[in-house]
């Protein structure tokens, strides 16, 4: 037998197992709350599993790493993705596909990405340091003599989009409309959108764009100390980006890091609040923010899927996925696995082996990862030791309608004051 008629054989053994018992339906309100027993069953009776909705699901660390950082599945979208998101090649959604640096492969993301770090760098995120420590505090201010607040709305929402918006130079009477245009941008990475969905996300990406380029031309005339006026100038010899690469990076910059932020301060906080002795552990060591920081990344990811496309017939765990076909790497699964975690299902701020996928691996790994981790930590390490005695109001959570991103749309808490 060939190896062409080998894979093709394995191929139609993998399918004729469709029917398999284990269903992997995202849209599942009981899965919204609690993905993870589904990811469990998963790892051990289907590690590589063709759901019924078509899409390979990927859950084992090992594979998912591997996987990761596997040539062959590319990060643009399948041609065989869903009907009802699928783009017309004139579509604002696919334009700008073509100029974002998460969709682009080796040449072209190696350039784009070293003149993005060349001007969106370490540097930006220890000059923030002290401003996000203030952005912090000024929040937690407007709801300290309250008693009550909600997280999400108080809080996680707000940070990220005053942090970007300063790092980029965008003016603060725009916070809310960059808020809504990026909360529909963060829909572009989820292949399973409605169509409405898709209509909203075309008009925001329209008029993000349109706000973006105006402001690029300000800036071309007037450079300021930001990240706009950075991302014009940065050069590698000789090269620079395009009108195109730099309206998509920064509306990239803007919406990647808001909705993820959001769902980490939201997640981590509400992962503590389940934990209280691991709560009250960073209260009485406010030092152990970082590992702690890294652990609720693991433990409660706010990317879970990242999504791929293969370019050729791939083998992953013994099995063969054909070529062009939707693969969902689960980093959600991934970070509780038992062959890489000890215990993976507890919360342990003291771990010291974490060596999670949150921000993911390979070529595509986190630009803002960095940024995130000063936020989060800043984040909750102020709202821990300002507000004693939190305690999560449980049957008022509300999560967030998003396959890709975990968190939650409303968080509201009680406190002593
Ligand atoms: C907790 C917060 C964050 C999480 C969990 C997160 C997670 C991730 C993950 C998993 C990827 C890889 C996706 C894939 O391979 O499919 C990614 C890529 C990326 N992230 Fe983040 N992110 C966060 C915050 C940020 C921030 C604050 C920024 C920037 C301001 C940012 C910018 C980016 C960019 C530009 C990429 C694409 C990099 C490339 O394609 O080379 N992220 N992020």
């Amino acid at each position: 037998m060939s190896r062409n008629e080998k894979m093709m054989s394995l191929i139609q053994a993998n399918e004729s197992d469709l029917a398999k018992k284990i269903k992997f339906n995202p849209f599942l309100p009981e899965f919204q709350v609690d993905p993870y027993p589904t990811y469990r069953r998963l790892q051990e009776e289907d590690p590589v599993h063709l759901s019924q909705v078509g899409v390979w699901v990927i859950t084992r660390y090992t594979d998912v790493v591997k996987a990761l950082r596997d040539p062959s599945l590319s990060s643009k979208p399948s041609e065989i993705s869903y009907a009802s998101s699928r783009q017309q090649s004139s579509s604002p959604v696919a334009s700008l596909s073509n100029e974002l640096l998460f969709f682009q492969e080796p040449p072209d993301h190696t350039r784009l990405r070293k003149l993005v770090s060349k001007a969106f760098n370490i540097r930006v995120v220890e000059q923030m340091q002290t401003r996000i420590q203030e952005i912090v505090n000024e929040l937690i201010d407007q709801v300290q003599d309250s008693g009550v607040m909600d997280i999400i709305a108080d809080l996680s929402r707000p940070l990220p989009v005053r942090v970007i918006a300063q790092i980029l130079g965008t003016p603060s009477e725009d916070y809310n409309q960059l808020k809504e245009w990026s909360h529909w941008f963060s829909y572009i990475f989820d292949p399973m959108k409605s169509s409405k969905t898709n209509q909203q996300l075309n008009q925001a990406i329209l008029e993000f764009k349109d706000y973006f380029s105006h402001l690029i031309h300000k800036r071309r005339q007037h450079p300021h100390n930001d990240l706009i006026s950075a991302l014009i100038q940065a050069r590698d010899e000789g090269d620079k980006l395009t009108e195109d690469e730099l309206l998509a990076t920064c509306m990239l910059l803007f919406a990647s890091g808001e909705e993820t932020t959001v769902n980490l301060i939201g997640n981590g906080i509400l992962a503590l609040l389940h934990h209280p002795e691991q709560l009250e552990q960073l209260k009485q060591n406010p030092s152990l923010i970082q590992s702690a920081m890294e652990e609720v990344l693991r433990y409660d990811s706010p990317l879970q899927i990242c999504g791929r496309t293969t370019t050729s017939h791939i083998e992953i765990g013994g099995k063969v996925i054909r070529k062009g076909l939707p693969v969902f790497l689960i980093v959600g699964a991934a970070n509780r696995d038992p062959n890489q975690f000890q215990a993976p299902d507890q919360l342990d701020i003291t771990r010291s082996s974490n060596n999670h996928l949150a921000f993911g691996d390979g070529i595509h790994y986190c630009l803002g990862s960095a940024l995130a981790r000063v936020q989060g930590q800043i984040a909750i390490n102020t709202l821990v030791q300002r507000l004693p005695n939190l305690k999560p109001q449980i049957d008022k959570l509300e999560r967030r309608e998003n396959i890709f991103l975990r968190g939650l749309t409303s968080f509201p808490v009680s406190f002593s004051n």
